[in-house]
Parts: structure tokens; sequence; C-alpha cells
């Protein structure tokens, strides 16, 4: 087996010098990830400009056993874009490769290489009069491939799904450096596995994503947006109920939002609501193309104040002001993260249990972990809560994890609605996943990466 110099001599080969970065005050952006909580050491970092680059670096390091850790826009959550601290591993960047080949409006599709920041294709589709509406916090620095590698949820998944179901073809370089092109814009494609499938979702560990078509769809001339506040998380279900039943699929957003997160947001980006206070708050939006979307939502929150589902409330009057509201709900991530140290859970539960996950939870961590605080918000349509937990330096992560998981098994749910497994929550996938769920996970793994190669130690342990 080659050292990991030999291999970045041959990178060099491929790259040039340039390509390869060897000095660490150049590798450190890309060492760290977004949370700061996997700080790792790379032998090198590289940063190629075409697939058929990445399939020489991939087979370069297939045929030394070098470990390749791929990475996009690095904002995932949970750990699984950064190399380990070992100074062996090669971390592969995609940020060179950002064209966007094609957007076909009458088709409904864009064809972007993985690179391309999710923002540059939404506005791309825009400009096409198109919509792209895979969309989150993290937009203007996720890139196409990572969105895909991660299936990444986001605020639009209660009308449009996850990323998954936007997928239409896509473009794999696979572990020993062989490129799977399946970049192919059909709506209807059932000529044997589906293969693709397996790709979008499994965070760099089978294949490394060079290009995608996504599907496009009709871009809604008309939204409206309104912060609520709710008297509690159960009124917010009834409340999207009465949403769903009186403007049908036109509801393409419905956010839940606590007291806590906007304390944050207030106390770190300055941000106050428009409305009073409470202790519960809905983010919702609705989009359509047809006249009218308006008049439907006021009678709609009209009803919802009547049946005293929602307590005060505010309609966006024009885009400027819907964007104030959206930027409430969108610097929560970051709020968080200036307070202080937190453990994160992106976990999801039937809809209808959310209220009683969130009691219990709650009780559960007053018992167990006193002194701690839940920052609760997320996307509520989805059943996806982003129970995340404030702590001081003497909490343990691992006994809230228990407790907060514990809760989430016990109403059937999952312990990753949206983030992934990264490294963060190797060992929680272990626990929560049946040994037949594992067996197949650990089976994919070996039939597509019997090495071990591409990015080890994420979603299962090296
Ligand atoms: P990276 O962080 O670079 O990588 C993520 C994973 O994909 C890693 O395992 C990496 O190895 C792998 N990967 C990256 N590129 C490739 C590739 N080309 N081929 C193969 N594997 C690859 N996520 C949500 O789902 N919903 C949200 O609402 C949401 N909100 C967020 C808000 C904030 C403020 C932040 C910081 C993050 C948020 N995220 C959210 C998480 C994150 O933005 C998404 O997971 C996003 O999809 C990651 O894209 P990226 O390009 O940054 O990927
Ligand atoms: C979000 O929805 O803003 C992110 O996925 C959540 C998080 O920070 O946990
Ligand atoms: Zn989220």
């Amino acid at each position: 087996m080659s050292t990991s110099s030999d291999v970045t001599e041959r990178l060099k080969g491929i790259l040039g010098s340039a390509g390869v970065m060897t000095d660490w005050a150049d590798q450190e952006p890309y060492a760290m990830d977004w949370r700061k909580l996997f700080p790792g050491k790379p032998a090198c970092v590289v940063r190629p400009s075409s697939t058929e680059q990445v399939a020489q670096i991939v087979q370069i390091c297939h045929e030394a056993g070098v470990a390749v850790v791929p990475q996009g826009g690095n904002t995932g959550l949970a750990g699984g874009a950064v190399p380990d601290s070992s100074g062996t591993q090669v971390l592969l960047s995609l940020n060179r490769m950002a064209a966007i080949r094609n957007v076909d409006p009458i088709g409904m599709t864009i064809e972007a290489e993985a690179g391309c920041i999710l923002k540059v294709a939404q506005d791309a589709a825009s400009s096409a009069g198109r919509l792209l509406p895979i969309s989150l916090a993290a937009e203007g620095s996720a890139t196409i491939g990572g969105v895909v590698a991660a299936n990444a949820g986001g605020v639009n998944v209660l009308r449009y799904g996850m990323t998954r179901n936007l997928v239409l073809g896509l473009e794999v370089v696979l572990p020993d450096g062989t490129i799977a092109n399946g970049l192919r814009r059909l709506r209807k494609d059932n000529a044997g596995y589906d293969w693709k499938q397996l790709f979008i979702g499994s965070e760099g560990t089978l294949g490394i994503v060079t290009a995608a078509v996504l599907r496009l769809l009709p871009r809604p001339k008309h939204s409206v947006t309104a912060l609520l506040s709710v008297p509690d998380p159960d009124a917010a279900l009834r409340l999207l109920e009465l949403a769903q039943d009186e403007l049908g699929d036109q509801v393409t957003a419905f956010e839940l939002i606590s007291r806590t997160s906007l304390g944050l947001v207030a106390r770190h980006a300055g941000l106050k609501p428009p409305i009073a206070e409470g202790e519960w708050f809905v983010l919702i939006e609705a989009a359509s193309s047809l006249a009218g979307l308006r008049e439907a939502a006021e009678t709609m929150l009209g009803s919802a104040f009547e049946h005293v589902i929602a307590l005060d409330g505010v309609i966006a009057e024009s885009g400027a002001q819907a964007a104030q509201l959206w930027a409430l709900r969108e610097h929560v991530t970051e709020s968080e993260a200036r307070e202080g140290k937190s453990v994160k859970h992106d976990v999801s539960v039937p809809l209808t249990s959310v209220p009683c996950f969130l009691a219990e939870a709650g009780e559960a961590l007053a018992a167990g972990a006193p002194g701690t605080r839940v920052n609760a918000f997320g996307h509520l349509g989805d059943g996806n809560i982003h129970y995340n937990v404030l702590v001081d330096a003497g909490h343990d992560a691992n006994v809230i994890n228990r407790i907060v998981h514990d809760v989430v098994a016990a109403y059937g749910g999952s312990i990753s609605a949206e983030h992934g497994i990264g490294q963060y929550r190797v060992g929680e996938l272990a626990r929560y996943r049946s040994p037949v769920e594992m067996d197949i996970t650990r089976k994919l793994k070996r039939a597509l990466d019997p090495e071990g190669l591409l990015n080890p130690g994420k979603v299962l342990s090296a």
C-alpha cells in the first residue's frame, strides 16, 4: 500500500500543485465541520474541475488504499463532510464543479454540477419562470451534491417532498473510480433497478455525486406568508388541519417556532417578532398560480382566531415583509450556535404525536438533565422537530441523547429526520435501528465499497 504522501504526488500529476492543498493554512477551512464539533486533519485537499478528474482521483486513492471524504458546502450538521484527525484521508471538495449545465422550462428540469450552490440553482430556475423548491437556511452555501448526498429536507417538504422526490438523474463516481452516468431527464423510467436512489441520502459513503438532474415546478405567481402565535403545539396541529382543509395543497410551509427560539434570535441576530409574546409560534406559507389565495388565507385565519387556535398574528403585506418573517425562522440555527453549546436532535414522530412527544421529552429532561434548556422548532408540517438542548459544560451529551431518543423511539419516530447520521449519530443509529436494518445497511456498504474507503466512519462505524 502506498503512503498518503505518494498519493499526494500522484494527485498533483492530475491537478497540478495548485489543485492539491497540503499546507494547513489552506486546508483549515475544509477541516472543521459547521458546528465545530469534529476537528479533522486531511492528508491533502483536492479540488477537481471535472467528473473525469474526480474519477482519476478516486481511482488513485482506491489503488493506494487511501480514504476519500467528499465535501460540498460543508454546512452539514452531522459532521459527515470532514476527515478524521489521522492526516491520512484525502478531502475531495466539489466546489470548483459549479456549472449549471442546462435549464429546461418546458421539460421542467435543471442539470447542475455537484458544487453548484443551491441558491444559484434556485435563481437559475426562477429566471426561467420555474421553481426549484428545495429551500433551507444554508442555501447560500449548501451545494447540489451535498443536498443530494444528504437527501436534504428544509421548509418546503410539506408540499414538494424531500430532495429524493426531485432527483430525476444522477452522475456518480463509484469507490473504485468508475463513472456511473445516469443523467437522464425522464419522468418515468422503470428500466431495471432505480440505482440512483442508493446514493441519495448516502452521505458520501457509497459514491461521489458529480452532477444531478432535478425536477422543477411551475413558479407560483402568488404567495401568502403569516406568523401566528398559538396557545400550544396541539393548537398548531389543529391550525395545520384547518389550513389544509381550506387551502389544500397550496400550503407549502408550516414551521413551529418556540419562544426560546425567538428569544435566541432576538439576542443574537437582533430580530424581533411583530406580534405579542406567546409560548409557541407558527410560520405558515401558501403559494398558488391562481388568484384568490390571499382571500382564502384571510378567511382561514379568521376562522383560526374565532376558534382560538391562533391568538395573534400578522400576514405579510409585501415580499419584503414576508422575508422579514422568514428571517426570524432562518436565524434560529445560527443564533443557537452563538448562544453556546447544544445537543441537537433532528427527530420525527408521527404528526399527531408531536405535542405528546414535546411534553414527554420536556418532562424527561427536567428529571434526568436538570438545568438544560430546550430550543424546539422545526418543520411541524412534516412531524420533524429540531429538539435542540442548550447545555452547560457539566451536562453529558450521551445522557441527553438517550433521554430524548428513547421518547422518540417510544413514539415510533426517527433519530434523524433530515440531517443524516454523519459521524455525530453513528452510535445512535446502531442503537435505534433494528439488527436486520443495520445488516442491510452494512451489506449495501460492502457491496459498493468493499474496501471501506469512501467516507469511512460516517453512517456506519469504520
Ligand atoms: P456538506 O456539508 O459538504 O456534506 C454533507 C454530506 O454529504 C457529507 O456526508 C458529505 O461527505 C456528503 N457530500 C457532500 N457533497 C457530496 C457529493 N458531491 N457527493 C457525495 N457526497 C457528498 N438540512 C436540512 O435537511 N434541512 C434544513 O432545513 C437545514 N437547515 C440548515 C440550516 C443551517 C443554518 C445549516 C448550517 C444547515 C442546515 N441543514 C439543513 C444542513 C445542511 O445544510 C444540509 O444537509 C445540506 O444538504 C448540506 O449541503 P452541503 O453542500 O453543505 O454538504
Ligand atoms: C433548520 O431547519 O433550520 C435546521 O435544519 C435545524 C437545526 O439547526 O437543527
Ligand atoms: Zn430543518
